[in-house]
């Protein structure tokens, strides 16, 4: 049996490269869903209104990941992951890709609790803000931006505190989640504790 994987954490928690690690171990499809808020963000940075860039995302526009971890697209993606009606319309292609035969992992702030609440297994993906604003400070320097730690870590708080105050899809574990917190793992052992959670669903895995 394939299983639909949700997992949701806030930025910089590990939840993507856990995410990546899983699809690839289980050959499972991926879905990094944050890449959705971050191409609407973009296009917003260009100039279009958000929900016309939320029904008109095609996938190249989410072709250039490295160009979509801008800090300044990241800042834009979670002002319209605010807003209901973006949200609304990037449900359908999300749902459509869970469902995909072979198995799917998505992560993002609301696969399991919104996406997906009838997902196989759900895990909840966090760090403590210190070892988070670290982590983002480090990948964005290697990728050529230039960032203060100060500035990182102000800039995860204000995004934090915006994808959890939201009233639609706050970011929240769902219920049913299995808490993996990542400060002190590495991504190894964060992988197979997330292993160790889906293989309590599904032990022949
Ligand atoms: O995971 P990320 O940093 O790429 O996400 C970018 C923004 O999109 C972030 O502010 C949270 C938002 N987001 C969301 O609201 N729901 C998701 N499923 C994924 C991301």
């Amino acid at each position: 049996m394939s299983l639909t994987i949700a997992i949701d954490g806030p930025a910089a928690s590990g939840k993507g490269t856990v995410a990546r690690a899983l699809a690839q171990r289980l050959g499972y499809a991926h879905l990094d869903t944050g890449l959705l808020y971050r191409a609407v963000g973009r296009k917003t940075l260009e100039g279009m209104a958000p929900l016309e860039a939320a029904q008109s995302l095609s996938a190249s526009d989410v072709a250039d990941a490295d160009a979509l971890r801008a800090p300044d697209v990241a800042r834009a993606a979670s002002r319209v992951a605010a807003m209901p009606e973006v949200r609304a319309a990037l449900i359908g292609f999300q749902r459509a890709f869970a469902q995909r035969m072979g198995g799917a992992v998505l992560d993002g702030r609301d696969i399991g609790t919104v996406i997906c609440p009838d997902a196989d297994v759900k895990l909840f993906v966090t760090a403590t803000d210190a070892v988070r604003a670290a982590r983002r400070h480090k990948e964005l320097l290697g990728k050529g931006h230039d960032v203060t730690l100060d500035e990182v870590t102000a800039d995860l708080a204000e995004r934090d505190r915006r994808d959890a105050a939201r009233a639609t899809a706050p970011l929240v574990p769902a219920k049913d989640a299995v808490l993996i917190d990542t400060s002190a793992m590495s991504i190894e052992t964060a992988v197979r504790t997330a292993l160790d959670a889906i293989r309590a669903v599904q032990p022949e895995l």
